[in-house]
Parts: C-alpha cells; sequence; structure tokens
C-alpha cells in the first residue's frame, strides 16, 4: 500500500499567489449561479482575475439585462420568470476565457451563501457614510470584488432619533448628510450591494426605532433607498417562539411585497431553532448562535469564543440549501481584538493568523455567509491572503451549495466532508488541540472508492493521491483542506 504525506512547507508563499491573481488570462471565480426576483432591479458583478484591463462581454442575457464591458457588471431587469444560461467572456492581453452564468429569475435570493461585510464588530455605532463608501472602495481596490465579495452590509446605529411624523423610517442626517438612496447609488455603481439593519422589536439593540408594526412601510422605503438585504434582530421582543414565527413571517412578506429583490437575514442567536422554520417565513439565512468574540476558546457570557461557535453548528447541515443558509456570525478575520463588538473593549486578545485562516476553512466548509467584518481599508497582507484566496471560496461558492457534515471526531480531529458540483469532494481535517498531531485520512471514513487526486486548497498544491489513506500532519488549530477528484 503506498502511503503519501502532505509537504507542509509552503512550495510558493501566498503573497506570490495574491499577486499572480492579477496577472495572466483571466479566470472567473465565485458564484455561477445567481437568483433575483422577476420586475425588479437586477445587478450582479461577474467576479474574474487576470491582467486589467479585462474586457467582458455576454452571450444570451435574458431580455432587460447589459454587461458593462470593462467590469463584467450586469444590471437590468427580467420581467417573467426564467432560468438562463449566460455564457460570459473575459478577454485581456493575455488571452480569453470563456464560462457559463445561471441567472433564476424566480422566487429564490441567495442560491450561494453571502459575500460581503457588516459593520458591527469593528465599527458598533460609528457607522457612517464615509465608512460605507470607503468599504465599498477598499472591496473594489483590494481585489475582494473581483473574488465575489458583493454586499455592504450596515448594521445598528444608522437610524435617526425617531421616525418621520408619517412613520417612515430615518436615517441620521449627520452620519448620513446625503441620505441612504444616494449611498446606495454609489455603492451599486461600483456592481455591490448594500444591506440594512433592523429589528422585530420595537427598538433594536442598540435602542434605535425597530421595525414591529411597521414592517410593510420600511420594507417599501428600504426598496426605495436601493436596499438589497436585511437583517432582522430579536431584541425587545418577548422571548417566545410564537412571536419569533409572527414576527420575522411579517417582515419576510413585507420584504417580498416591496417590489425589490431584498435579501432576508434572521437574527435571533438561534433561539426556538430558526434552521427548522427559517425559510418558512421567507429567511435566506438565519443566525444560529449568539454572537461571536474574536478568541478562540471558552464562552463568555451570552457570547461564543470560536470554539463555542463551532460545537453549535453540529448535525445543522441538512437545513442548508440554496436560498437558505445557516449563519454562524460574521467573519473576525484579521479583527486581532481590535473589534469595538468582538473585542470586548480590549477584553480578548484576538487570534493568530492560522487560527483566522482555520475560521475561513470552516466558514466555507460549512456554507456560512461570508460577510468579512474586520476594517477593509486597512487589511495586512495575512487577512487579505485569508480572504482573497480563491480555492477555498470555491468550496463556499459551489453550485451544490451542500453543507458539510462532521463525519467523526477522533482525538481532538474534527473532519467534515461535502460534496462539490463538479463531482469531487472537500475534506477538512481540523485540529482543534493544542499540538500538532498525525491523521490518516482514509477513503473508507469518506465513503469513498477508487483513486483520488488530492488539492490542498489553501497551498494551490497537489497533494498525493488518496487510495486506501493519505497520511496527513496538521498544525494545532489548523484545519487542512483538500478537494479530492476522482482518478
Ligand atoms: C446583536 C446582533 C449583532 C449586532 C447587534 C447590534 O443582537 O447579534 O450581530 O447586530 O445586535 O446591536
Amino acid at each position: 500500500m503506498k502511503h503519501f504525506s502532505i509537504l507542509l512547507t509552503l512550495l510558493f508563499s501566498q503573497q506570490v499567489i495574491a499577486q499572480n491573481l492579477y496577472e495572466g488570462v483571466p479566470v472567473f471565480h465565485g458564484a455561477k449561479i445567481t437568483g433575483n426576483f422577476p420586475n425588479t432591479e437586477f445587478l450582479f458583478t461577474v467576479p474574474a482575475t487576470g491582467e486589467r484591463p479585462i474586457e467582458f462581454t455576454a452571450q444570451n442575457l435574458p431580455q432587460g439585462l447589459t454587461i458593462e464591458p470593462s467590469t463584467g457588471i450586469i444590471r437590468g431587469l427580467v420581467k417573467e420568470k426564467g432560468s438562463y444560461t449566460v455564457k460570459i467572456f473575459a478577454t485581456n492581453a493575455k488571452g480569453r476565457a470563456g464560462e457559463n452564468l445561471k441567472i433564476e429569475i424566480g422566487d429564490k435570493l441567495c442560491l450561494t451563501p453571502p459575500m460581503g461585510w457588516n459593520s458591527w464588530n469593528v465599527f458598533t455605532n460609528t457607522l457612517d457614510e464615509k465608512l460605507v463608501m470607503e468599504t465599498a472602495d477598499a472591496i473594489v481596490s483590494s481585489g475582494m470584488r473581483d473574488l465575489g465579495y458583493q454586499y455592504i452590509n450596515m448594521d445598528d446605529y444608522w437610524h435617526d432619533s425617531t421616525r418621520a411624523p408619517d412613520g417612515k423610517p430615518v436615517a441620521n442626517p449627520e452620519k448620513f448628510p446625503h441620505g441612504i438612496k444616494w449611498l446606495s447609488d454609489y455603492v451599486h455603481s461600483k456592481g455591490l450591494k448594500l444591506g440594512i439593519y433592523s429589528d422585530a422589536g420595537d427598538k433594536t439593540c442598540g435602542k434605535c426605532f425597530g421595525g414591529f408594526q411597521h414592517e410593510e412601510i420600511d420594507a417599501k422605503v428600504y426598496a426605495e433607498w436601493g436596499i438589497d438585504l436585511l437583517k432582522y434582530d430579536f431584541c425587545f421582543v418577548p422571548f417566545k417562539k410564537t412571536e419569533a414565527l409572527s414576527r420575522y413571517k411579517k417582515m419576510g412578506d413585507a420584504l417580498k411585497g416591496s417590489g425589490r429583490s431584498i435579501v432576508y437575514s434572521l437574527c435571533n442567536w438561534g433561539l426556538f431553532n430558526p434552521w427548522e422554520w427559517g425559510e418558512s417565513v421567507g429567511g435566506n439565512y438565519w443566525r444560529t448562535t449568539p454572537d461571536i468574540v474574536d478568541v478562540w476558546k471558552g464562552s463568555p457570557f451570552w457570547n461564543g469564543s470560536f470554539m463555542s461557535i463551532m460545537k453549535k453548528q453540529t448535525r445543522l447541515d441538512k437545513y442548508a440549501g440554496p436560498g437558505h443558509w445557516n449563519d454562524p456570525d460574521m467573519m473576525i478575520v484579521g479583527n486581532y481584538g481590535k473589534g469595538k463588538a468582538t473585542g470586548g473593549g480590549g477584553k480578548y486578545k484576538g487570534m493568530s493568523d492560522l487560527e483566522y485562516q482555520t475560521h475561513m476553512s470552516l466558514w466555507c466548509m460549512l456554507n456560512a455567509p461570508l460577510l468579512s467584518s474586520c476594517d477593509l481599508r486597512s487589511m495586512n497582507e495575512p487577512t487579505k491572503n485569508i480572504l482573497l484566496n480563491p480555492e477555498i471560496l470555491a468550496t463556499s461558492q459551489d453550485e451544490k451549495g451542500e453543507q458539510a457534515k462532521l463525519i467523526s471526531k477522533t482525538n481532538g480531529i474534527w473532519l467534515y466532508q461535502k460534496n462539490l458540483s463538479d463531482g469531487s469532494v472537500a475534506v477538512a481535517v481540523f485540529n482543534t488541540s493544542k499540538s500538532e498531531k498525525k491523521f490518516d485520512l482514509k477513503s473508507s471514513a469518506l465513503g469513498l472508492e477508487g483513486t483520488y487526486q488530492a488539492r490542498e486548497v489553501w497551498k494551490h498544491i497537489e497533494a498525493g493521491i488518496l487510495k486506501d489513506k493519505i497520511e496527513l500532519t496538521v498544525k494545532a488549530h489548523e484545519a487542512l483542506v483538500l478537494k479530492l477528484d476522482k482518478n
């Protein structure tokens, strides 16, 4: 029997890999499928890297849509329901690449886990127009848009002190001097989308006005403002399942009737098992846990360390699929304990870069929303390398939408597995212990027969052939991710 071991030495530094993304022929990334409601504004930026400038063209675009050649931004409105397969071409000085994009005009949004950013963990109440605009600029200049990051989500504290006399929501005019519509125009001009936050009670968790009994007017105004996503919280609501169901459904229905494709994110911290009913109230994803904090282990009161959050994801895989995802909370990659919310006011020192990489690996395996919450304007190189690794992102954005199953826990190693749409299998070998471990990855444990070519996703290297087993060495707190392709 032949054994192959993984070379843990990096053959190429990840920095070189990140640079190489912007050289050579165009390469497509991110979602290959996108959904929108009929007769509502459509916006999708084709994620692609390669030497710029790149010229984008499309064949078979449904009537009503156009593609902007210099950016790949597709806009417009499709009147009728339908499934369209569009062929996108990207051409630069080095060559030409083509790829199919499926556009589903129907009743589902979020056909792959949403990718983007959320203001809360780092900025809390200092959210304002300038931050949103600078973050949009940073998503473009860092290359995140080219890999599929799309949503800029404003969390709590965008509000004025009260609603308008007619009941309409109003943004704080000092923080948002040009108003939210102006801001969404800016965000949309970059091919990105704008999210907002409210609450199923009459106040948000930060005590701004909530959405209770204003669902229809709020959804209507959000649509007028050009909002693309709503995160709906659960503060100031009686802790009863019936209240959760009825209040979330009310807002879900209002969003559906708003005339806009607005993704709906439920945030009741996993109370009353939202994975069992989230989709029925119109939710596209639902929080499964209390708020994440920037620390590896322990369960600080109410909030969750990384490991306490991971423990709560077990056996939830069957509830996830295209259009409806489990949400273990925003990503803390690159926060290093500095987040106003996740740092606990200096209490939590943050995690190591390897731990942040593990966090990213597992969020991709779990098909969690990939909402970065660090300051995108000042990311260091390790943070960029974690957020901008195309191969790990591909395991998240796979069209099949299968959330990885935790298939075993042995000697501190948690083994995750999921099937991808091209017939390959993604595996994460997660060493939860404090010391480096050897681990035999066995075909039998994965239910696989025959031989598989193993590729190490983070390092972009071939890692040998899996026949009966591969011997792996996994560092403390590392999640080694392999893609197994049948030979
Ligand atoms: C919490 C929520 C956080 C953030 C915060 C805003 O309930 O879990 O993610 O949205 O409220 O006040």
